[in-house]
C-alpha cells in the first residue's frame, strides 16, 4: 500500500468535531456563496475532496437534487461517517495524494483546507484539472495562515503571546509539509494549471475571545502541543494562551478564506 500522506490534524483525535464545527459555522456560508458562482445546478455531478465533518456534501447534495450526484472523499471520513446524509452523496475513504480518482467528468471539484496541508499539492491540483468536464470548475478555499492580526487586547503582553505561540503553530504546520501561504499562491497556481477565468474571494471576520471561531486556535494547539513543546513553547504559555482566548477582551483577526476558483 502507499504511504499514507502526512496531516498535522489527524482526524483520529476526538477533538476533531471541534474543528470542523467551527469551519462548518464560520466559512460555510462563505464556500457556499462561492460555489454558486460556479453555476451549480440541478443534475450536476460534483467531488468534494478532504470533505471533513461533510456539510458541504450534504448542501452540494442539496444543490444538485435527485438527478446529481457527489462524492465526498476523506482520508479519514469517521466524523463524516457518524451522522446520515442524503442519498445521493457517496462517502468515500480516499487519499487524494496515492490513491486513482473517483470519478472523472465532474462538473464542480471543490476542497476547503486541504491541499494547504498537501506536500504534493501542485501535483494533486493537476490530477483535479484533470478530473473536470470541460467547462467544468474547480473551487479551492484555503487559509493564509500568516495574516491574523490581533484587534483588541487587553496589553501588549497579550498580543506578543498569542503572535509567539502562533508563530509556533506555523513552524509545526511547515515541519508536516503544509504551505501556511498556500491561500495567497492559489490564483497563480490554478493559472499555471491551465485554468481560465480564474478569480480569487477573500473571507474574515473578527473572532473574539470565548466566541466558538477563536475555539479553532484552542484545538490546533492542543493537538500541536507535543512539537509544540518539543520546540520550546512552554505548559505556562500554552495555559495563559487559552485563557487568552477566553477573554472577551482579547479579539483577533479570523483566518482569511482565500476561495480561488477557475473553469477548465
Ligand atoms: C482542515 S480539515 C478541512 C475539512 C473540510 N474540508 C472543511 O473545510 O471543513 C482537512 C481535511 O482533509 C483531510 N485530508 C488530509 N489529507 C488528505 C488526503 N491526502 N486525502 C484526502 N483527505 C485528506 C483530513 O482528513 C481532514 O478531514
Amino acid at each position: 500500500m502507499a504511504d499514507m500522506s502526512r496531516y498535522l490534524f489527524d482526524n483520529t483525535d476526538a477533538r476533531t468535531p471541534d474543528r470542523f464545527s467551527v469551519l462548518e459555522s464560520c466559512y460555510d456560508h462563505f464556500s457556499r456563496r462561492q460555489l454558486l458562482l460556479t453555476g451549480l445546478a440541478p443534475g450536476w455531478r460534483c467531488l468534494e475532496v478532504g470533505g471533513g465533518g461533510g456539510s458541504l456534501g450534504d448542501w452540494l447534495a442539496q444543490q444538485v437534487g435527485p438527478d446529481g450526484e457527489v462524492t465526498v472523499t476523506d482520508l479519514d471520513p469517521r466524523w463524516a461517517q457518524s451522522r446520515p446524509h442524503p442519498p445521493q452523496v457517496r462517502l468515500l475513504r480516499h487519499d487524494i495524494v496515492n490513491d486513482p480518482l473517483p470519478g472523472d467528468g465532474y462538473d464542480v471539484i471543490h476542497a476547503r483546507l486541504v491541499l494547504l496541508h498537501l506536500p504534493e499539492r501542485l501535483d494533486v491540483l493537476d490530477r483535479l484539472v484533470a478530473a473536470l468536464r470541460p467547462g467544468g470548475r474547480l473551487v479551492l478555499d484555503e487559509f493564509d495562515c500568516t495574516w491574523t492580526p490581533p484587534l483588541a487586547a487587553p496589553d501588549e503582553a497579550a498580543v506578543s503571546l498569542f503572535q509567539h505561540v502562533h508563530s509556533a503553530l506555523l513552524t509545526q504546520l511547515e515541519k508536516a509539509g503544509a504551505d501556511p501561504l498556500w491561500g495567497r499562491r492559489t490564483l497563480a497556481a490554478l493559472t499555471n494549471a491551465g485554468l481560465t477565468e480564474v478569480t480569487s474571494t477573500t473571507y474574515a471576520e473578527s473572532w473574539p475571545g470565548g466566541g466558538k471561531g477563536i475555539g479553532l486556535h484552542r484545538v490546533n494547539m492542543q493537538q500541536a502541543r507535543e512539537g509544540l513543546l518539543a520546540d520550546g513553547i512552554t505548559d505556562e504559555e500554552l495555559t495563559r494562551f487559552y485563557a487568552l482566548l477566553d477573554n472577551p477582551a482579547f479579539v483577533v483577526n479570523s483566518y482569511p478564506l482565500i476561495s480561488t476558483q477557475g473553469c477548465k
